[in-house]
């Protein structure tokens, strides 16, 4: 069964169309991109598939219930990364995450393990008690990845995650992303920079002017760890990571980071 599926999506500003008859379905492990120019109605799309909008017309279904029905214990199955946040200045990131986790109802003990092994992998470990105000915009889009995957979620929904990281944060997210499916959780991945979509997605859908304009399958692009290893399973794929990450952190501490992100 598919864990997120969109029936015939629109949604009308007043009598402008910003989405009209969308129509896909996200199964476990899969990573759908979905693409298009500025104003094509991906952020739009993403607000209708967490529910803060009501579409005009057409459905959302999570494990084949609409999501209207239950929004609550829909959205405690959810991370969401939002396109622009505005997160309170004058609370620290720690404290932001606390927040979340208090709202999520994790347990404390939980909350506390999974917002300081995330602020590691996120190297925001040291900047912990700093305000918000003075992040840098990267830092904070680096707090609100991990708003979204600390009560380990069952769907991701992504509205251009990457805007303003670094390299190294970049590698990181492209890798838990892959961790992510492979351990059988669905994302939506949305932006409009096809090089990087490409090479995490499974599933490609590009938008135009609100319509689904094309649909297509991705072979996964191996990376350059990734070539030359013959395992395509998951648990391979989870090495594959550690290759990956190892000149940039030392092998041992991201392995227990990564693990502890999935718990
Ligand atoms: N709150 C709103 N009220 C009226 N029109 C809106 C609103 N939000 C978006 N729109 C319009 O809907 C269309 C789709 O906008 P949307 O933000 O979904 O696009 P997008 O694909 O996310 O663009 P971008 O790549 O710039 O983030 C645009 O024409 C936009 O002007
Ligand atoms: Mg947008």
């Amino acid at each position: 069964m598919a864990v997120l599926e969109a029936i015939a999506l629109a949604k009308f500003y007043g009598s402008v169309p910003a989405v009209r008859e969308v129509t896909f379905r996200l199964e476990p492990g899969q990573v759908l991109g979905y693409l298009g120019p500025n104003g094509s109605g991906k952020s739009t799309t993403v607000k209708v598939l967490t529910g803060l909008l009501q579409p005009t017309r057409g459905q959302v279904l999570f494990e084949g219930q609409d999501i209207q029905s239950d929004l609550v214990s829909y959205r405690k199955r959810l991370g969401y990364v939002p396109e622009e946040a505005n997160l309170y200045p004058f609370l620290t990131g720690e404290e932001y995450l606390e927040m979340i986790g208090t709202l999520r109802a994790m347990s404390p003990t939980r909350m506390k393990t999974k917002i300081g092994s995330l602020l590691e992998l996120f190297s925001l470990f040291p900047h912990r008690h700093v305000s918000l105000g003075s992040y840098s915009k990267g830092m904070r889009q680096r707090i609100l990845l991990i708003a979204a995957l600390m009560d380990n979620p069952d769907v991701l929904i992504l509205d251009e995650p990457l805007s303003g990281l670094d390299v190294t944060s970049v590698l990181i997210f492209k890798n838990l992303i892959q961790a992510f499916s492979a351990r059988g959780k669905a994302v939506f991945y949305c932006s409009h920079i096809l090089e990087v979509v490409e090479r995490v997605c499974s599933q490609l859908l590009i938008l135009r002017k609100g319509q689904v304009n094309a649909r297509k399958g991705v072979a996964r692009k191996p990376s350059s760890a990734q070539r030359g290893t013959p395992s395509k399973n998951s648990r391979g794929r989870h090495h594959d990571i550690h290759d990956l990450v190892r000149d940039l952190r030392d092998v041992s501490v991201f392995h227990e980071l990564q693990e502890d992100a999935f718990q």
